[in-house]
């Protein structure tokens, strides 16, 4: 007797509505990027493709017997909540692949060393993109990552933005990762899902990745050790901090799933990430300074309101004000003091 199990059935995704916080897709120029003269710090470059050849994670990404459990006893908004989740991570490691892809093959001839680092990470995210894929399987979604390779917008950066914005990327997915691994290592009753059993090598990924890019940048003094380069350090660090925070505010809800405060949560992730850009960057954020906080939170005032206008369909009259609430905080944000960390690879010799 033949016996068949009936099959779910699995919806393909083509990614959620795109806003300016979800996650983003990057080009930059090629050409620039492969005339990088990285030879001031050549050996600590060298050093860390050397780790990244080891392949410590090579075996990691299996999945268990865990997985094989139902998660239909999940309730649908906590299953919707997942899903969400998995889908923002899966696009925003999917991104980072294609673009360390991308980097990697225009490299190739012209700067070979760095060529073979971009191509390590883009294996890396792409296991991690691919791992999280699956994981949405679980809810029976997939997301149809060929789709939205093609119909994603590509935001263009030049390269020197490209190497502030991801060296903080990878160390913010770090703290992130580990955070919520050492998190629900205390608190087992709030691991739901098997996941996050993962996390603890899968940010040792993401921390070797953000070494790599702060090794470039440590051999481009001029990204480091200008009165402009402040500007920029400061500009990166509350782009990718303020991002987070009115994301992670959105979706409280998951936090609380797994038993996190997400504004908690948040601001030990944002100190941290600029304790670590404190041993690369020129300046870092006050964070601990009065206003830090109350600043974040009129941003995150100013983006619930514009989302609730968004929904009534409302003009761009009417949202006014909430934008201009978003652009008094966030420029008073950037002039707040910062603070100087004066690390010897960022004098001039
Ligand atoms: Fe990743
Ligand atoms: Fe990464």
């Amino acid at each position: 007797m033949v016996t068949t199990t009936p099959k779910k059935v699995t919806e393909t995704k083509t990614a959620a509505k795109e806003t300016l916080l979800t996650p983003r897709f990057y080009t930059t120029d090629f050409k620039e990027m492969s005339q990088l003269d990285i030879s001031s710090n050549l050996e600590e470059v060298e050093a860390i493709v050397e780790e990244f050849r080891i392949d410590y994670n090579r075996d990691h990404f299996i999945r268990d017997k865990e997985f094989t459990a139902s998660w239909d006893t999940f309730d649908e908004e906590t299953r919707q909540i997942f899903i969400e989740f998995l889908e923002r991570s899966c696009t925003a490691e999917f991104s980072g692949f294609l673009l360390y892809k991308e980097i990697s093959r225009n490299l190739k001839k012209q700067n070979p060393l760095l060529a073979e680092g971009f191509s390590f990470m883009s294996r890396d995210e792409a296991r991690h993109a691919g791992f999280l894929n699956k994981a949405m399987s679980d809810f029976n979604v997939s997301l149809d990552l060929g789709f939205l390779t093609k119909t994603r917008k590509y935001t263009f950066f030049a390269p020197k933005f490209i190497f502030y914005a991801t060296y903080l990327s990878e160390k913010i997915g770090y703290w992130r990762y580990i955070t919520i691994y050492r998190h629900l290592e205390k608190n087992p009753n709030y691991r739901v899902y098997p996941i996050f059993r993962f996390f603890e090598s899968w940010c040792q990924d993401e921390n070797r990745h953000g070494d790599f890019f702060a090794a470039i940048m440590k051999s481009q003094t001029s990204l480091l050790n200008t009165f402009e380069s402040k500007l920029w350090s400061k500009f990166f660090l509350l782009s990718v901090f303020v991002t987070m925070y009115l994301n992670d505010l959105q979706r409280s809800d998951f936090y609380s799933t797994i038993g996190l405060d997400s504004k908690q949560f948040d601001l030990h992730v944002i100190r941290k990430t600029n304790q670590s850009a404190g041993t690369l960057f020129p300046v870092i954020l006050d964070c601990e300074h009065p206003q830090f906080i109350p600043l974040l939170d009129k941003c995150a005032e100013a983006n619930q309101q514009l989302i609730d206008l968004e929904k009534e369909s409302q003009s761009f009259f009417s949202k006014l004000p909430a934008y201009v609430l978003m652009a008094t905080s966030l420029l008073k944000l950037y002039f707040l003091p910062t603070i100087e960390t004066k690390y010897i690879w960022t004098e001039k010799v």
